[in-house]
C-alpha cells in the first residue's frame, strides 16, 4: 500500500437541542437525537498517512507528541474497516483562538474520519463517514455536515447518524461565543453523561422533552420563527444543566461569570433583543442571535468581560479534504 497523505478539514458544532446520555457505551449511541449548528470560525486540521514503517500509531497535536490510545482505537476502527494492518502517522492542528477553551472532540473526530479513511483507502458517503466519526465522540457525526444537523439516535450502528436540515433564506443564525474559563473540564462529557443516566431522578423527563424540543425547534426553523427558536434552545441548554445538578453526586459546569453573562443576555432580550444562551459541558456561554444583533451583543458582553473572550462564529462548511 502507497503510504499517501490525506488531510482534511472540520469545523465544531454547537448543539441547540443537546446530546446527553447515551444508551450504548461502545457503539456510542445516544438517549435522544440532537441538533446542531456547524461552526465557521473554529475548525480542525489532520493529516493521516497509514506507512508499513511504522511500528506505532503516533500522534501530534498542535505540534507536541500526544498520548494517542483514543486515537488509535478510532483507527483500529477504521483499519478493521479497510482490512488492514498498518500504524499510522496523524497531525492535528486546532484552529481555535489558544485561549478560548471551545475546542472540540466534534472536530477533532470528524477530521480524523474523513482523513483516516480516506488514507486506508477508503472511499465513504457522508452517512458512513458520519457513522464512523460518532465512535469517535458523538457530537463529532453532526460535524460531517454543514449548517444545521440533526443526529438521528437511531437503534444500532447502521442507524445511528447525523443528516443536514435545510437552512431557510434569510436565517442567519449567529453564534457569540464569551470564554469564561479556557481549562480543560473537570467531568468529562463522557463521565458526566454516564453519571445523569445513571442516577438523576429527571433522567426519563429529559429523554421525553428533549424529543418534544426538537419536533418544535425543527418547525420553528421552518417558520423561520427565531424567538421560539432560541426560547426552545435556551430551555434545553438549561434542563440538560439541571440534570447535572440532580444527578448523585451531582455536579456542575457553571461559575459564577456563566450567570453574570446569562443575566446580560436576559436583560439585552428585555431591551428588545433576539438572544438566547446555551453552555455545553463547560462554563463558556454561547449566545444565539441573528446577524443583525451581533454588533450589540458582543459589544455589551465585551464590555463586561473583556473583548478578548469574545468570539463571533457564523454557519460553517461541512468536512472536507484540503
Ligand atoms: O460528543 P461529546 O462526547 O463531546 O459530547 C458532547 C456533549 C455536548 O456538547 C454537551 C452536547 C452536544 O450535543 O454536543
Amino acid at each position: 500500500m502507497n503510504a499517501t497523505t490525506y488531510t482534511a478539514r472540520a469545523h465544531t458544532n454547537i448543539a441547540l437541542i443537546k446530546y446527553w446520555g447515551k444508551k450504548d457505551e461502545e457503539l456510542i449511541l445516544p438517549m435522544n437525537n440532537s441538533l446542531s449548528l456547524t461552526l465557521d470560525r473554529f475548525y480542525t486540521e489532520t493529516s493521516v498517512t497509514f506507512d508499513e514503517q511504522l511500528k506505532d500509531d503516533l500522534f501530534l497535536l498542535d505540534g507536541s507528541r500526544e498520548n494517542g490510545n483514543k486515537v488509535s482505537k478510532f483507527l483500529d476502527i477504521v483499519r478493521k474497516k479497510a482490512e488492514i494492518n498498518i500504524k499510522a502517522k496523524v497531525i492535528s492542528q486546532n484552529h481555535v483562538p489558544s485561549t478560548a477553551g471551545l475546542a472540540s472532540s466534534a472536530s477533532a473526530y470528524a477530521a480524523l474520519a474523513l482523513a483516516a479513511s480516506k488514507a486506508a483507502g477508503l472511499s465513504l458517503d457522508k452517512k458512513e463517514l458520519s457513522r464512523l466519526a460518532r465512535r469517535g465522540s458523538g457530537s463529532a457525526c453532526r460535524s460531517i455536515y454543514g449548517g444545521l444537523v440533526e443526529w438521528q439516535k437511531g437503534t444500532d450502528d447502521q442507524t445511528s447518524f447525523a443528516y443536514p436540515l435545510e437552512m431557510p433564506n434569510n436565517f442567519e443564525i449567529t453564534m457569540v461565543a464569551l470564554v469564561v474559563n479556557a481549562d480543560y473540564k473537570k467531568i468529562s462529557s463522557r463521565a458526566g453523561m454516564k453519571r445523569v443516566v445513571e442516577t438523576s431522578p429527571y433522567y426519563p423527563a429529559w429523554v421525553q422533552t428533549a424529543a418534544k424540543d426538537l419536533k418544535n425547534i425543527k418547525q420553528a426553523i421552518v417558520e423561520r420563527d427565531f424567538e421560539t427558536f432560541g426560547e426552545i434552545a435556551e430551555e434545553n441548554a438549561m434542563k440538560m444543566h439541571a440534570l447535572n445538578m440532580s444527578a448523585h453526586p451531582h455536579f456542575n459546569y457553571l461559575e459564577p461569570n456563566s450567570i453574570k453573562a446569562m443575566q446580560i443576555v436576559e436583560k439585552l432580550r428585555l431591551e428588545g433583543v433576539s438572544c438566547y444562551y446555551t453552555l455545553d459541558a463547560g462554563p463558556n456561554v454561547k449566545v444565539i442571535c441573528l446577524k443583525r444583533d451581533v454588533k450589540v451583543i458582543a459589544g455589551t458582553l465585551s464590555d463586561s468581560f473583556g473583548q478578548e473572550k469574545v468570539l463571533v462564529a457564523g454557519p460553517g462548511p461541512a468536512a472536507h479534504l484540503i
